[in-house]
């Protein structure tokens, strides 16, 4: 199967000063499957939003290029069936509902269904009774729901989303969790920026951080957050201080050891007369993995080409 949305070897180079230039994406590259939602991360400033203007169509890459839905990036067909969310939300001041009609039409929908779908969707994003004023004196959040419900009208195969929910209550966070995963049930594909680490771990099969312009870490959610460094033990029958940090719970003592040592350990336990109850990999927090990939980072802005 064709992947949805494909970075190909992309680099982009923004003028900055007179004779200087920077390098927000260096030869990038990135396959996002169809029927994935997918998480890309990154500090301010490494690229995120950039790589997404190029496969919009937005702007041209320096060099490089890419394919969405099949089609080169900046193809007007499949544009259409693309749902887009900047992430400096800018709308036309019109009643919400409106707005969602006009950028159905956009697409090519009309009459009483898009009606309807602009209706429904407004309600899916919460704003049901919002929906005949003007956004123009919307908050932020509800400038955000608005323009989740403006990339859901045309009910798109894939939605880019950049940074969908940093507006966003923790009432709302849970409606657009929940609309991400009703779209991947229904086929589509999500490729998200965010900040939001712990929600990201929640919804993206796969996530990708981006660092400078360069791919620096690729994985399934999962597998990326399995550290195979450090394992957990539980055990018992033995006293909570025999090993250094260990906590006794309910009977049990728990302590986490580094996975070389996991055999000397479990001897130690044994020797002790105690029993082992569970060895597991310690899961680490996206955080924690962001941290470590994006260690000894320079000033935000910094890293161009000269
Ligand atoms: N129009 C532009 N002209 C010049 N430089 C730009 C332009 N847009 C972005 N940049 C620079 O390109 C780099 C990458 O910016 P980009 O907006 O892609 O980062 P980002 O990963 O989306 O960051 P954030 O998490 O803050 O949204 C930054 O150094 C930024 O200053
Ligand atoms: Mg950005």
């Amino acid at each position: 199967m064709a992947p949805a949305l494909e970075f190909e070897s992309l680099t982009k180079e923004y003028r900055s000063f007179p004779r200087r230039r920077l390098r927000a994406l260096d030869d990038f590259s990135l396959r996002v499957e169809a029927g994935e939602i997918f998480g890309f991360l990154g500090p301010n400033g490494a690229g995120k939003s950039t790589a997404i203007h190029l496969a919009m169509g937005f702007m041209r890459a320096t060099s490089g290029g890419g394919h969405m839905l099949g089609k080169p990036f900046g193809d007007a067909h499949a544009r259409r069936r693309v749902g887009f969310l900047a992430e400096n939300v800018a709308l036309y001041h019109r009643r919400a509902e409106r707005l969602v009609r006009f950028y159905g039409a956009l697409n090519g929908m009309g009459g009483s269904y898009l009606a309807k779908r602009a209706r429904d969707i407004l309600a899916a994003v919460g704003l049901q009774d919002q929906s005949k004023r003007n956004v123009g004196k919307f908050s932020r959040g509800m400038l955000q729901r608005v323009g989740l419900a403006q990339a859901l009208v045309n009910d798109p195969e894939l939605l880019i989303l950049d940074e969908p929910t940093s507006a966003l209550d923790p009432l709302a966070r849970v409606t657009v969790r929940e609309l991400l995963l009703q779209a991947r049930e229904a086929g589509k594909t999500i490729f998200l920026s965010s900040h939001l680490l712990s929600e990201v771990e929640l919804v993206c099969d796969r996530v990708a951080v981006l660092h400078r312009g360069k791919l620096v870490r690729l994985g399934r959610t999962q597998d990326l957050l399995q550290s195979t460094e450090r394992v957990e033990i539980v055990a018992r029958g033995i006293a909570p201080d025999a090993f250094p940090e260990a906590v006794a719970r309910g009977g049990l003592v728990s302590f986490v050891v580094p996975t070389h040592t996991q055999r000397a350990v479990l001897e130690r336990v044994w020797s002790l007369g105690g029993e082992v109850v569970s060895v597991n990999p310690v899961r680490r927090s996206l955080e924690e993995l962001f941290l470590e990939v994006t260690a000894g980072s320079r000033s935000v802005g910094e890293g161009g080409a000269p």
